[in-house]
């Protein structure tokens, strides 16, 4: 059983994404301990002590400090990042080859040491690795998550901000499916202002006659390849949606985010990771949201769920 006291987060490799999310993680004071965990211990270690540094800056101290997997033993949340730099003009599915030994590896560590908390994944394919982390561990699904299209969705509100110039706050909804190039915008989910997004610009149509939906999701699905493209990458918008999700469950919010969760009948799938709006509790991924998707979403969201589940096969 997973306790209320959650104090401690792991991140296991500390590349661009998992320093960057350790990073947002101690700027806002999130936990009480954080340990760095990393093949190459003295990057893990020059890390710490980077992030460490600046403690008297901070508005709360977080130790920060790099350890080993016995750390992981009472660790409240486990986050896993490893993987390599994306290369350009590739998909995120094309890292699974590469990725899943590490995983595999990272998973086994972890479970040794009798970790019983939540695994946040982040290394791509993220649907598809968080799947093979859940079979993996034996935890319950509760206990499994992927970043999913938690940081898409950001991406959405955050294009719809800039295409609009209103606070992408103002934003409601959700991307769904693949964290890769199948996932789509549920626009039927989709608000301004408590308004259907499609009534919002109608009904101005002197300001936002410009506005396209379609351009807005193709933005929001290739924003992530454009600045892999340009900075060998992303770091950033990750590192928020890790530190989100993190808080979430820590504090036990209860938020509503789209993670990567376990499909098991919900919009008539199952055995199936997908980004779906998923309620986070401390002890995880707990409740999906069934929105009503009309039959052009729930379509895609099908073909999501065949493209995951098909590079799934084969793995265990
Ligand atoms: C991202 O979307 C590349 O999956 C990474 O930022």
């Amino acid at each position: 059983m997973v306790t209320m006291n959650r104090n401690k987060v792991v991140i296991v490799g500390t590349g661009q994404v998992g320093s960057t999310a350790a990073y947002a993680i101690v700027t806002h004071g999130l936990c009480n301990e954080l340990v760095l965990i990393d093949h190459f211990m003295e990057k893990a270690i020059a890390e710490a002590h980077d992030l460490d540094d600046g403690s008297e800056f901070q508005d709360r101290h977080v130790k920060v400090h790099a350890g080993d997997y016995d750390e992981c033993k009472d660790a409240d949340i486990v986050v896993i990042t490893v993987g390599r730099k994306p290369p350009a003009n590739s998909t995120r599915m094309a890292e699974l080859g590469f990725t899943v030994g590490l995983v595999g590896d990272v998973v086994d560590h972890v479970m040794a040491s009798g970790f019983n908390g939540v695994i946040v994944m982040v290394s791509n394919p993220v649907d598809v690795m968080a799947w093979y982390a859940w079979k993996r561990s034996g935890l319950p699904r509760t206990q499994v998550l992927g970043t999913g299209t938690a940081l898409d969705t950001s991406r959405l509100k955050t294009i719809i901000g800039e295409e609009t110039g209103l606070d992408p706050r103002n934003v409601g909804g959700f991307v769904m499916g693949e964290h890769g190039n199948s996932q789509f915008t549920a626009w039927s989910t989709v608000s301004l202002g408590g308004k259907p997004f499609s009534r919002f610009l109608a009904d101005n149509q002197d300001r936002f006659s410009s506005v396209s939906t379609a351009e807005i999701e193709e933005k929001t699905r290739t924003r992530g390849n454009e600045i892999v493209a340009a900075k060998h990458g992303t770091n950033y918008g990750i590192a928020s949606t890790v530190a989100g999700i993190v808080q979430t469950i820590l504090w036990d919010e209860r938020r509503i985010v789209p993670v990567s969760t376990l499909l098991d009948g919900e919009y008539g799938e199952r055995d199936v990771f997908l980004g779906v709006p998923t309620e986070l509790r401390a002890n995880g991924a707990n409740e999906i949201v069934e929105l009503d998707l009309n039959d052009d979403e729930r379509e895609k969201l099908h073909h999501s769920a065949e493209l995951v589940r098909e590079h799934c096969e084969g793995l265990l």
